[in-house]
């Protein structure tokens, strides 16, 4: 059986992680062997760079220049660790975000230049590409209340939340659209704003024909 490589995308609260662990209950009964990593992380090396991409070191700020070569960093790291060997034994590889998050955070969110992030990409994943990509599509509303509701409404996510935050997060948003209709094949949106179940069935229903 060929490996299948499956990444959630979306913003903050749309339900990737919830999604995933669903999923993966689901798809051994079908004989399917699964591995989940997230981004960023995944690996040990990996894990590291995302606690001081998530937690800097003080009150360091992190510039988006760095930003986007950590993520890229990890991302490289988790390719050649987990990804590649996971799909060469012929898993489904569920992976909580990969480069259509750097797309979207640091090239339409914070308005690096794109071939630059693209760059990066490209030596982080080589010819390792999603052969599907959820993107689970809720509104801005919607992920804020999910958010402050799980306690974690950071400082960074607070600010990110008020005037100039809304307007990042709003073109992270329409990055992910762009980016899903630049790529119809490879993306699927699914809506992430009904019930758990409703969203489980609608993914289920949308990886079908590539099992
Ligand atoms: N369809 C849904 N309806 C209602 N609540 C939901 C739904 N999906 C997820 N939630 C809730 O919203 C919160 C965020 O979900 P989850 O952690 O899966 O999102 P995420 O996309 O992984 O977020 P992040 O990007 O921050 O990691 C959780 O408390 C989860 O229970
Ligand atoms: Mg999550």
């Amino acid at each position: 059986m060929s490996g299948l490589l499956i990444t959630f995308e979306g913003i903050e609260g749309c339900g990737k992680s919830t999604q995933i662990e669903r999923l993966a209950k689901q798809l051994p009964k079908v004989g399917r062997q699964v591995v989940t990593l997230r981004e960023p992380g995944g690996t040990p090396i990996g894990e590291a760079i995302r606690e001081v991409v998530k937690h800097p070191p003080g009150d360091a700020t992190i510039s988006p220049d760095a930003e986007l070569l950590l993520m890229n960093a990890s991302r490289a790291q988790l390719v050649q660790e987990a990804i590649r060997p996971a799909l060469a034994k012929g898993a489904v590889v569920l992976c909580d975000r990969f480069y259509d998050s750097s797309l979207a955070y640091q090239g339409f969110g914070r308005e690096l230049d794109m071939a630059k992030v693209q760059q990066a990409i490209d030596l982080a994943v080589g010819d390792t590409k999603p052969n599907l990509t959820l993107l689970l599509d809720i509104p801005l509303s919607v992920s804020q209340d999910r958010v402050s509701a799980r306690h974690e409404l950071t400082a960074e996510l607070q600010d990110q939340f008020d005037e100039s935050g809304a307007n990042f997060f709003k073109r992270v948003l329409d990055g992910f659209h762009t980016l899903a209709k630049a790529e119809p094949d490879r993306f699927q949106i699914i809506n992430g704003d009904q019930s758990l179940n409703n969203v489980t069935e609608e993914i289920w229903g949308s990886i079908q024909s590539h099992l």
